[in-house]
């Protein structure tokens, strides 16, 4: 917006001319000449700046929201797209193939996906819902998006960060490690009752003790 001010500056000495042609007389219409080249040269000179200037740019972020990514349970994944440039980036889409379709399953949302904008300094943001299929290490790479940089300019390709490798840890392995354990919890306290219980037997057998002397002793 910043860059595009020429354009109004321009047009009021568009509108000065217009009021001057009015008066008429040669040396009017030489001046008038004078500023309608001065408006052009204007304009051309603003709209290179404007395009050199007011261009979309879109920084996509892709993350993998789980702390665990665990065979045969749902992964989600989030795309933020954010746009950096000062004019509204068109024509977005985001394509994501590096799932195939062997090793997970989509469980939710779409793994292309179309906007018709994004405007200057505002973030939309996508998500998908994954199922892996297969235990191991996974390299998450980057999903490809592409958009127009501005109304006349060429396709742009950008592609997003890569979250990099990642475990796909498999479901045995992860309910040995996050089960509630709770036949180990009940082994832990039948082991406990003896040492409880021990104490207190002693305890009862001196306290009876101790009564029974009392009483003898009334
Ligand atoms: C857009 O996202 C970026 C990075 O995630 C953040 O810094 C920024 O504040 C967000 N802007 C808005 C308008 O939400
Ligand atoms: C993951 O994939 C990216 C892109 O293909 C590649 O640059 C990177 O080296 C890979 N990482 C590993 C550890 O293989």
């Amino acid at each position: 917006m910043r860059a595009c001010s020429e354009h109004v500056i321009f047009g009021s000495f568009f509108l000065l001319d217009t009021n001057t042609k009015t008066r008429t007389g040669k040396q009017c219409k030489d001046s008038s000449i004078m500023l309608l080249l001065a408006l052009v040269l204007g304009v051309l000179a603003g709209s290179v700046h404007c395009d050199s200037e007011s261009n979309a740019r879109l920084v996509v972020a892709k993350n993998v929201l789980n702390q665990f990514v665990v065979e045969g349970k749902d992964l989600t994944i989030l795309y933020t797209l954010y746009n950096v440039g000062s004019s509204p980036a068109t024509a977005v889409t985001l394509t994501e193939e590096s799932f195939s379709e062997s090793a997970f399953k989509v469980v939710h949302g779409l793994t292309s996906i179309k906007w018709k904008s994004i405007a200057p300094g505002t973030n939309v943001s996508h998500s998908i819902i994954l199922r892996p299929m297969k235990a191991g290490v996974f390299n998450f790479t980057s999903a490809k998006v592409t958009y127009k940089p501005s109304e006349e300019a060429a396709v742009q390709v950008a592609y997003s960060t890569g979250p990099g490798e990642g475990v796909i840890m498999s479901n045995k392995d992860y309910q040995r490690k996050h089960s509630p354990h709770l036949v180990d919890w009940g082994l832990f306290s039948l082991m406990c009752i003896p040492t409880m219980l021990v104490p207190l037997l002693i305890w009862y057998r001196s306290h009876s003790k101790y009564e029974n002397f009392k009483a003898k002793k009334n």
